[in-house]
């Protein structure tokens, strides 16, 4: 992929295209970028054994929810043969390296390591099961590969830097020296990249597939222009945290990898069919969120209520919110995946990453199941897409099954 255009577009603009081409022509024209923004350096006595306890060092909104950092790398990597001892040593040392070379924050880097069902073929467990389809509108790709690198920071330059360092494509990361890397054990590389924040998705206007007509709100964090993850609707840290067997302390992370259709989106719809197929009809006659979910606080508004009346509320409205569906598969109140999506413009085209942590595997399957929301579609004159949340706006292009172990256990596990 070649660079992006400098003189064509704004900075911020520049930095994410360049971590979407990725490489080191990519992040040298980063450090150039960015060569006057210092990022803090780290300690690795300091980074917590689960690898997935990020909340405390993002930062937070005025309402306390949780804000995410703006720039992400999956990196999906398929090995060239069994690790060995050696590589286990090795790849710890690589991953110790990123934690020296940054602070454990949205400033620095946060980094998970995640494994494939056919990673634990190699090393004969079978605790995690493969991707499916999960409704039977969709024909996705799935993960081939052996783990799942998800590098996130506020600063482009952190995530493009820690990917060449892990595959030993420079000798120093943020001033420190690369002790250690992986790249000779790496077959092939997968990249999925994005961004998320305010403002970030506005500035996408030129990516074909976004509208130009009605332009994407100012301070939209999502592509689909309102805000997401409140913390009502967000599951802790020790909700997903797994309780017993060999990993403990880990979690498991789905990531549903979605196109939009956005001109249609923006094109067909209006600001209240917007707000009703995102949250409920009852929040858009109300005019309850906003111009882009300003008027939330720490929750999306959606009532015990609202959520039990979903089906009710397809046969008197003829349309169901995408939230609303979706917290029918809260257990007993409490939300079950920790949702950390981001957009894309992977493949120069509008999507999303669709990225959460759960206990089990298996309770993603559920909350998806509730989102799909056949049952409704079945009963009500909700169509099994039209009018029924989002659905008629996404295509499901891939999707990927991930054991994230605890800290201790990150380098080629055995269970
Ligand atoms: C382009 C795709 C998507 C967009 C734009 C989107 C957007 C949103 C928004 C705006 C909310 C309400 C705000 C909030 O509660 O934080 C929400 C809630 C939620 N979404 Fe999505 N979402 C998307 C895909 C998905 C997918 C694939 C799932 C998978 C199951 C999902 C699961 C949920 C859940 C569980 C909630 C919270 C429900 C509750 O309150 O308990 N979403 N989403």
């Amino acid at each position: 992929m070649t660079l992006p255009d400098r003189g064509a577009l704004s900075r911020r603009e520049y930095l994410k295209g360049l971590v979407a081409v990725g490489g080191t022509a990519a992040l040298s024209a980063c450090l150039d970028e960015e060569s006057n923004v210092e990022i803090p350096t780290g300690d690795p006595g300091s980074v917590p054994d689960r690898q997935h306890a990020w909340n405390a060092v993002l930062s937070g909104d005025d309402n306390e929810n949780i804000v995410p950092a703006r720039h992400h790398v999956l990196l999906s990597l398929t090995l060239a043969r069994d690790p060995t001892e050696e590589d286990r040593g090795r790849f710890e040392r690589a991953l110790e390296t990123l934690e020296r070379a940054y602070e454990w924050s949205h400033e620095g880097l946060l980094v998970t390591v995640g494994y494939t069902p056919a990673y634990f073929e190699r090393v004969g467990w079978d605790g995690l099961a493969d991707p499916e389809a999960l409704t039977e509108f969709e024909q996705p790709d799935f993960e081939d590969g052996d783990l799942q690198v998800h590098l996130a920071s506020d600063h482009s330059r952190a995530v493009l830097a820690a990917e060449e360092a892990l595959l030993g494509e420079v000798e120093t990361v943020n001033g420190i020296e690369v002790e250690a890397n992986i790249g000779d054990l790496i077959d092939d590389r997968e990249r999925l990249t994005g961004f998320v924040g305010p403002g970030l998705p506005a500035e996408h206007q030129d990516t074909p597939g976004v509208p130009d007509s009605e332009p994407i709100h100012e301070e939209a964090p999502f592509f689909m222009g309102f805000r997401s993850g409140f913390e009502e609707s967000q599951a802790t840290e020790d909700r997903v945290t797994i309780e017993e067997g060999p990993f403990a302390g880990g979690t498991t992370r789905h990531v549903e990898s979605l196109a939009i259709d956005l001109q249609q989106w923006y094109g067909q719809d209006s600001q209240f069919q917007r707000v009703a197929k995102l949250f409920s009809y009852r929040h858009a006659e109300e005019d309850r969120v906003g111009e882009y979910g300003e008027k939330l606080d720490e929750s999306n508004g959606l009532t015990a209520e609202r959520i039990a009346n979903t089906a009710e509320d397809a046969r008197e409205y003829g349309v169901i919110g995408h939230a609303q569906k979706a917290a029918r598969a809260r257990d007993d109140g409490e939300p079950l995946l920790l949702r950390r999506d981001f957009n894309t413009t992977d493949d120069d085209r509008p999507g999303l990453h669709f990225l959460s942590l759960q206990r089990d595997i298996d309770e993603f399957v559920r909350v998806r199941e509730a989102m799909t929301g056949a049952n409704v579609a079945e009963e009500t004159a909700v169509g099994s897409i039209t009018n029924n949340g989002i659905l008629q706006y996404l295509t499901v292009r891939r999707r990927g099954n991930y054991l994230l172990p605890p800290r201790e256990l990150r380098a080629f596990p055995v269970p």
